[in-house]
């Protein structure tokens, strides 16, 4: 999608930042990222552990713990109302009406005392005017949905009568309760083996087909993305480092950080042996370098990478493509090369 699109995000978010109190100091795990959310699009946020994607998401959906967290941002636009200054009351209608989120572990978010099916028709009380009858039907067919063999005679089951992949078929279903115009999905097939991932995959992509949803679908796997998304922003250390549509991103993967997570996707032509591991680690809130964040772990780094953060710009004029490095980005050339040490 370039900025001269037409058509009206359906999320839009910008210059998002989240940061945590940690010893007295405010730290950004989430420093000023923009991003929108076309209609019925698929976005994937990727990125190691640590980088900032959930933070993302929850900031959204203004869940981020209110102890230590705050969330800034010029907006989060939704049907007009922009979530970052909204009132807790008006966003506890949001969440699961407006946008509803799935997370990665749903033993810990489905009530193990409570039948499974009655959770379903729990969600739908709070949200949609329907008589008892009405909960029940329509939580049957959204049990059906999800592909639940027997919806109806495994209604009454409690969640430990379920599989791994039966419990988040029930979680999606619940998202889908009041059907969302968004959906955030944490992680949702991590905790899976790999052929239940990929049958949860091509459900969330059906499902996303038939009732016109937008999803983010937050990953740290590029493989599932290359099956799900439209477009990919790859986050590194509380930035986006790299935008831009699935096919364009594995094509000319062009951050060094995108080219590493890559090279360590696993494939059938290859050795798992000798899989491909990102030498280090994301750095700590408290402890993240002045410049690009990524410089420590960079193969190609130079002297100006140190000391100023690259802004996320376009490839080209109008591209849709865009990457946040010094070396690989369509900067300044003549400033890099006053700065560099090679
Ligand atoms: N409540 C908190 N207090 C302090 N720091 C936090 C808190 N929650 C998250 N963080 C920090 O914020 C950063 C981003 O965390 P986030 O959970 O968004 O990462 P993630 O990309 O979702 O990682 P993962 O793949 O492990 O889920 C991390 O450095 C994390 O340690
Ligand atoms: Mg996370």
């Amino acid at each position: 999608m370039t900025a001269t699109s037409k058509i009206e995000p359906v999320l839009d978010v910008s210059n998002l930042t989240t940061s945590f109190r940690i010893g007295g100091e405010w730290y950004p795990a989430v420093r000023g990222i923009s991003f929108s959310l076309q209609p019925n699009e698929t976005l994937a946020l990727v990125g190691e552990s640590g980088c900032g994607k959930s933070m993302t998401a929850l900031s959204v959906l203004g869940l981020v713990p209110k102890a230590n967290g705050r969330v800034e941002a010029d907006h989060i636009r939704f049907e007009g109302k922009d979530l970052s200054r909204l009132p807790d009351e008006e966003m506890r209608k949001i969440r699961g009406n407006g946008i509803s989120m799935i997370f990665q572990e749903p033993m810990t978010s489905l009530n193990p005392v409570l039948p499974v099916g009655f959770q379903v028709v729990e969600a739908l009380r709070y949200h949609q005017n329907l008589s008892r009858a009405g909960r029940e039907r329509r939580a049957l067919e959204l049990l059906d949905l999800v592909k639940i063999p027997s919806a109806k005679s495994r209604f009454k089951e409690y969640p430990h009568q379920f599989s791994g992949g039966m419990r988040q078929r029930v979680m999606i279903a619940m998202a889908l309760a009041c059907r969302p115009k968004v959906i955030l999905a944490d992680e949702p097939t991590t905790a899976l083996d790999v052929t239940i991932q990929a049958q949860i995959l091509s459900l969330l992509n059906e499902l996303k087909a038939e009732t016109d949803m937008s999803m983010i679908f937050i990953t740290h796997n590029l493989g599932v993305v290359a099956a799900l998304a439209d477009r990919v922003a790859v986050m590194y250390a509380g930035d986006i480092v790299e935008i831009a549509g699935v096919g364009d991103l594995f094509a000319r993967p062009t951050h060094p950080y995108t080219e590493a997570l890559l090279r360590s996707v696993p494939r059938s032509d290859r050795d798992t042996k000798t899989l491909y591991s990102i030498p280090g680690a994301v750095p700590p809130l408290t402890r993240m370098p002045k410049g690009c964040r990524f410089t420590a772990r960079c193969e190609l780094a130079v002297d100006i990478c140190r000391k100023q953060n690259p802004p996320l710009d376009a490839l080209a004029a109008g591209d849709a493509h865009s990457v946040r490095c010094w070396v690989r980005g369509n900067h300044d050339r003549a400033a890099l090369k006053e700065n560099a040490d090679v």
